[in-house]
Parts: C-alpha cells; sequence; structure tokens
C-alpha cells in the first residue's frame, strides 16, 4: 500500500473531501477512508498524521459512528473537527452537549494562547462553524487554545499526546485562514514535508503500476474522456505495450463519438481497439425504466464484453479504469456513512463474477485534478478540456426505456446544444452540457398543424469537481438560439425546456 502522510476518517460530512483536497493544494498527499477503516490498513498507509472530519450525527446517539479507538493510542498526531472533536472530547472523558442554539455561519476565532497550528495566521480570523453539538467541558490534559463568541472551545489543544480539535471547520472556503491551519498541522505537528505535486503523483502511480502488473498485461477500458485517457496514458509510460487500450461503441454514444475518439488516439500513436457491442447493449436495456438496472445491466455488459476482449489476448490479468473519487463516493456505502446516490457504472455496476484485478490509479482524486495530471503527462488541452461524459452515456439522458429512435431524436438535439456552445465560447465556460429526452409528450402548432412531440431538456452547469454544481447561467440569447434551432431542425421534438436545479438536491444527470 502506498504512503499517505495525512489519512482523514470519515464520518460523513459533506465536507470532508474538501479536507484532502487542501491539504493536496498545499503540497501534502492526503487521502480518505471510512470511519471504519480497520486500524492495520490505516497504519499500511505509514500516516504521519490522522485528520477525523465531521460528521452528521451525534457522539451520544445510539447508532453513531466511532473509529477503532486504537487510533488514539498510537502516538500519531490527531486533528479532530467538528464532530471529529466531539469523538476526541467523549473518549478522553470530557463532556459533549446539544448547544442550545445551533451554531451555522462565520465566526471570529480569539486565540486563548500560541499554539504551532495557528503559525502565521492572525488572531481575530474568521472560521465557519456549522455545528449542533459542542464540548461543554474539555478532558484533562487538554487546553483550550481559541473561543468564539458562542463556542468556548473553539479549539484545544492536548500538546503532549499531539492531539488537537477545532468546533469550526478549516476545510471550508469560508475559514479565511483554513487551508493554512491545515498546513500547520500536516507540517509543524505531524511534520509532513510539502513535496507532493502532481509529477510525484504521475510518477508513484507509474511506479505502483509497474510493480503490480509486472508482466502481465492490462486491459485499459478507454471512453475517449479526460478520465480513461490519463489512465491509458500513465499505463503506457509504465508498461508501454503491455497495455491493451479497448473502447466499447455500446450504441449509446454521442454522434460522431466514435470517429472523435478514434482520431484523437490514432493521433497520439495509441493502437485503440474498437469493439462494436452496440446491439449487445441494446438488448440487453430494451424495456428496462429502472434508473439503477439501467446503470447495473450496462456496468455489467461493459464486463462481459472486456471478458471476451480479453480472451484474445494472452496474459490479461487486470482492468484499468478511470474511477474517479466522485464515483467512488457516490456509489458506495459498503463501509463509509455516505449515502449510494447512484451506482456509477465502474463501481457499482460490476458484476460479482469479474475476474480482472481493477487498476484505477484516479480512485482518490477529483476530475479538475485530473486536468492537470493530464497536463502534466502532456495531454492536449482539447482532450483535457472536454466536458465529462458518463460510462452509461446517453441511456441515463433518456428517460425511461431505451431504444434506437428515441436515442437518434436526443442525438440530434445534442449535437445542436453542442455545435451553439462551442460557437458561443460557452462549452470552455462550462463544465457539462447535455440534452435529456423527457417522456413527456405536449402539444405545439407548427405553421398551421397541430403537434403531439416530445420534449427536450437542456442542462448545463457550472462546477469544480462534480460534487456539487449550479446551473449555468446562460445568456437568453443563447437558449434561445438552442431552442429554435431544435425545434426546426429536428423532427419530432417540439419543446425545449432549461434545467435550473443546482445539486445538491438534484444531480447533474437525470438518472
Ligand atoms: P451526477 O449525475 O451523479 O454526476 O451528479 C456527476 C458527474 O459524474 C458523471 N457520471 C458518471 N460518470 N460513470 C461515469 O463515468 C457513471 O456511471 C456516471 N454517472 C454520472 C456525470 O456525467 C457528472 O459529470
Amino acid at each position: 500500500m502506498k504512503h499517505v502522510p495525512i489519512v482523514v476518517l470519515d464520518f460523513g460530512s459533506q465536507y470532508t473531501q474538501i479536507i484532502a483536497r487542501k491539504l493536496r493544494e498545499s503540497g501534502v498527499y492526503s487521502e480518505i477512508v471510512p470511519y471504519s477503516e480497520p486500524i492495520g490498513e490505516i497504519m499500511a498507509r505509514t500516516p504521519k498524521g490522522i485528520i477525523l472530519s465531521g460528521g452528521p450525527a451525534s457522539v451520544y446517539a445510539v447508532d453513531s459512528y466511532h473509529p477503532d479507538t486504537t487510533i488514539f493510542d498510537l502516538g500519531l498526531p490527531i486533528l479532530g473537527i467538528c464532530y471529529g472533536m466531539q469523538l476526541i472530547a467523549q473518549h478522553f472523558g470530557g463532556s459533549v452537549i446539544p448547544a442550545s442554539s445551533h451554531e451555522y455561519g462565520k465566526a471570529k476565532l480569539d486565540f486563548v494562547e500560541e499554539n504551532p497550528i495557528f503559525k502565521d495566521t492572525p488572531n481575530g480570523q474568521i472560521v465557519w462553524m456549522s455545528h449542533g453539538d459542542r464540548v461543554e467541558s474539555i478532558p484533562q490534559g487538554f487546553e483550550k487554545i481559541a473561543t468564539s463568541e458562542n463556542s468556548p472551545y473553539a479549539a484545544i489543544a492536548d500538546t503532549n499526546r499531539n492531539i488537537y480539535a477545532f468546533q469550526f471547520h478549516p476545510e471550508v472556503y469560508h475559514s479565511q485562514e483554513g487551508s493554512k491551519l491545515l498546513k500547520n498541522f500536516a507540517k509543524h505537528i505531524c511534520g509532513c514535508e510539502s513535496t507532493w505535486n502532481m509529477g510525484s503523483f504521475a510518477k508513484e502511480q507509474i511506479k505502483q503500476i509497474q510493480d503490480k502488473v509486472g508482466n502481465k498485461k492490462v486491459l485499459c477500458a478507454v471512453s475517449g474522456g479526460v478520465d480513461s485517457s490519463v489512465v491509458a496514458t500513465l499505463l503506457s509510460e509504465a508498461i508501454g505495450n503491455q497495455v491493451i487500450p479497448v473502447f466499447v461503441d455500446n450504441g449509446l454514444l454521442r454522434a460522431n463519438e466514435r470517429e472523435q475518439v478514434e482520431t484523437i488516439f490514432k493521433s497520439r500513436g495509441i493502437d485503440l481497439i474498437t469493439v462494436d457491442a452496440s446491439e449487445t447493449f441494446l438488448s440487453k436495456l430494451a424495456g428496462v425504466t429502472d434508473p439503477e438496472k439501467k446503470r447495473k445491466i450496462i456496468g455489467e455488459t461493459f464486463i462481459e464484453v472486456f471478458d471476451v476482449e480479453s480472451k484474445k489476448h494472452s496474459g490479461i490479468e487486470f482492468l484499468a479504469q478511470g474511477t474517479l473519487y466522485t464515483d467512488v463516493i457516490e456509489s458506495v456505502s459498503v463501509k463509509g456513512p455516505s449515502k449510494t446516490i447512484k451506482s456509477h457504472h465502474n463501481v457499482g455496476g460490476l458484476p460479482d463474477w469479474m475476474k480482472f484485478e481493477l487498476i484505477e490509479p484516479l480512485r482518490e482524486i477529483f476530475k479538475d485534478e485530473v486536468r492537470a495530471l493530464g497536463l502534466e503527462l502532456g495531454l492536449p488541452k482539447n482532450m483535457i478540456n472536454r466536458h465529462p461524459f458518463p460510462g452509461p452515456g446517453l441511456a441515463i439522458r433518456v428517460m425511461g426505456d431505451v431504444n434506437k429512435p428515441d436515442l437518434e431524436l436526443l442525438r440530434k438535439a445534442d449535437v445542436i446544444l453542442l455545435d451553439v456552445l462551442h460557437s458561443t465560447g460557452y462549452y470552455e465556460k462550462t463544465w457539462q452540457a447535455f440534452t435529456v429526452l423527457l417522456n413527456v409528450k405536449s402539444v405545439g402548432v407548427m405553421g398551421d398543424n397541430r403537434t403531439y412531440d416530445n420534449t427536450v431538456c437542456v442542462r448545463i452547469v457550472d462546477a469544480t469537481d462534480g460534487m456539487t454544481a449550479t446551473f449555468a447561467h446562460i445568456p437568453h440569447e443563447i437558449l434561445e438560439t438552442i431552442s429554435r434551432r431544435i425545434i426546426n431542425e429536428v423532427d419530432g421534438i417540439n419543446r425545449v425546456v432549461y434545467d435550473i436545479s443546482s445539486k445538491p438536491p438534484a444531480t447533474i444527470e437525470w438518472e
């Protein structure tokens, strides 16, 4: 297992992932693991410090989340954040009570005494509070190191045991000096060095791939998107022609997608194997309307296709895919406290019978970090800046039953949307844009005739990592052009609507 200087235990806070990101941004590699991770696996990562994240539960609730308490006996520096602080207080004999009023929002942090965790940050800095419970009395050995108006124990520390705790969330944007506080913990308390960057990440991944694969071969699932292209590049740098890149035409691709992907890979001198499995996918999906069922069928069919393909080459034991942290966190709730939102095709959709061992070098990082890694590896900008496209493709953008005529209709609308966005410069300015075919028909009038046709929804979002997103504020004239062109040019569509929901509570894709 690789060395991870700071391990973050996840207790289910919506901000957990930002803790690891902030640390990585300051040059300290960090990974998130579920709160229930066995101590042996935590230690196998040889951490120099552990952070306990926030979480929605109360420490005294019957079903609250608790870590293996031996983490407190390891002698490793620990930082507890919000719920993490309450766990520390409870474990060492302090008390935690429900706060008379929930403290939510900005607060001024007043230092009580100097501490290396505050190094180079000003007294009176603004921090972000978001908690119901609070620590009422601190355990023996701990001292209060900062207060705020509503939190007498905004920060506490036991400097002998190297245990620190914040009631506030240093990781969120509104905590002005939050990144520095996390960096101080890593650097001055844990003794980590700021040596990590995308270049070192690439080197480390290449070395790990070499060690894992040896002289075997790897089938690399390529979709043409940035994630799988980065994985294919890492693999070809690591093991050269032991990698077999396979692109599956599942019949759920956008218009011209297959040709575009083939051209991009050819121009990079990579021999891509294209497998046309569209009939297989479409026949398995016929009549299926439940979104999770669609996703599972697609995930499983991908593996079947890879299985057949791998038999054509000798020595393939591994399957490499561009799984990201976002895919994992939204698909699995096996060990962590997060809820399953969608079974991303390459995580929750994998069948039990799969024989391949997985290689997923991007499993711990986010889309924007992958883009930075892609640049580091010398991938062309037009590939790096491609909008994300989900593995289940148009199947999750045709609501309900997926069939060829509906896919064709959607493709025609989708091409127009992309064309308008490219020509107005909005493709680059937005995170993702696509059309969704709703199974809603409505009445219209075209010329002198009544129509009763399909409705298409346009979804354009702004995001940085896809965990949250807002609908893009596209000028009305551009929306008007999109709508006019789709209705005029696509026979069978007489209404276009714009999705104005953010994530959360909606998700980016409709299914
Ligand atoms: P949601 O819809 O969950 O999407 O808000 C977040 C981001 O992930 C993409 N997405 C997927 N990508 N396999 C993928 O490779 C999937 O199964 C999948 N589902 C959603 C989605 O397009 C968005 O960018």
